[in-house]
């Protein structure tokens, strides 16, 4: 396995790999590593023979009063599992190999980025848009594999795939759960003990959610999204939104629509916070497929 730290180093590495007929895939991370990952590692694995994990904690995507600074870094722990599971190349760049000190041009998505997590991160998706534009071009890949627990993540990089034409064909793969449902992320690492026991209240509030708006009648958007942040209230957490929406647009549903929901694939989306750490879950409803 081969640790890359420049751009152009990478970009040989991805030509030679294209020119001897390998099939590259890749799967950008910020590194601390998680079974999350490591399931879109083996996925990436099955669907082509060069795989390239990039680990690189984006400046960008952060606020200034979020957690870059603390963001967990796990870098030889992380090289050590790429290794195992036998990637092929870890591309790890500083962050001025990425970004020149007087960088002026931005990816940004402007429709999709502004419900959801877009409304209390301001300027967090064209951090995103604009880093995995600048990954993929650094990697040069046939396929990219995403998580679905970052599902507007995963729909805006679509879009930015569809409008600006990257020759890149996007795969997203199942949120990976605890045994007790709540979603693998980096940042389980900041919670308590105490808060740890609470987290996965937040999956079986969706999951509650979802079964509320599949088997009853009459029942209102607002009335669901105050069950939830009641709930999450009550055993000490704080509610950054909860949201039902289209999944293919991430608009606001209706209580009109929910009469009918068979034709329109629901996203139940929440981000809440565990005394400081953000914590972003959700559920898919597709009526035709298995989420
Ligand atoms: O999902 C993440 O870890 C990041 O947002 C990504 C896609 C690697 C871009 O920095």
């Amino acid at each position: 396995m081969k640790i890359i730290s420049t751009i152009s180093e990478m970009q040989n590495a991805s030509q030679e790999a294209r020119m001897a007929g390998l099939r590259i895939a890749v799967v950008p991370t910020m590194g601390c590593l998680h079974e999350g990952h490591i399931s879109l590692i083996e996925k990436a694995k099955q669907l082509a023979n060069f795989v390239i994990v990039t680990i690189f904690v984006n400046p960008t995507q952060f606020g200034e009063n979020e957690d870059f600074s603390t963001y967990p870094r796990t870098f030889d722990r992380d090289c050590q599992i790429c290794k195992d599971l036998t990637v092929d190349v870890i591309f790890a760049p500083q962050d001025n190999e990425m970004y020149h000190s007087d960088a002026s041009t931005w990816v940004e998505e402007i429709q999709l980025s502004e419900n959801l997590c877009g409304k209390t991160r301001k300027g967090h998706f064209r951090g995103v848009t604009t880093v995995v534009a600048k990954l993929f071009n650094a990697t040069m890949p046939h396929k990219a594999i995403f998580g679905q627990k970052d599902a507007q993540q995963a729909l805006i990089i679509k879009r930015m795939i569809r409008d600006l034409n990257f020759p890149v064909e996007m795969i997203i793969a199942p949120t990976i759960r605890e045994n007790d449902g709540l979603a693998m992320s980096s940042r389980n690492k900041y919670l308590s003990e105490k808060e740890r026991k609470t987290a996965p209240i937040i999956n079986q509030l969706l999951i509650e959610i979802e079964e509320k708006l599949l088997n009853e009648q009459a029942i209102s958007v607002e009335s669901l999204k105050e069950y939830f942040t009641s709930s999450i209230t009550a055993v000490g957490g704080k509610v950054d939104y909860i949201e039902i929406v289209d999944a293919n647009n991430l608009k606001n549903i209706t209580d009109k629509q929910l009469d009918d929901i068979t034709n329109t694939e629901i996203l139940i989306a929440t981000a809440v916070y565990m005394n400081t750490t953000r914590l972003i879950d959700n559920q898919l409803i597709l009526h035709n497929d298995v989420s």
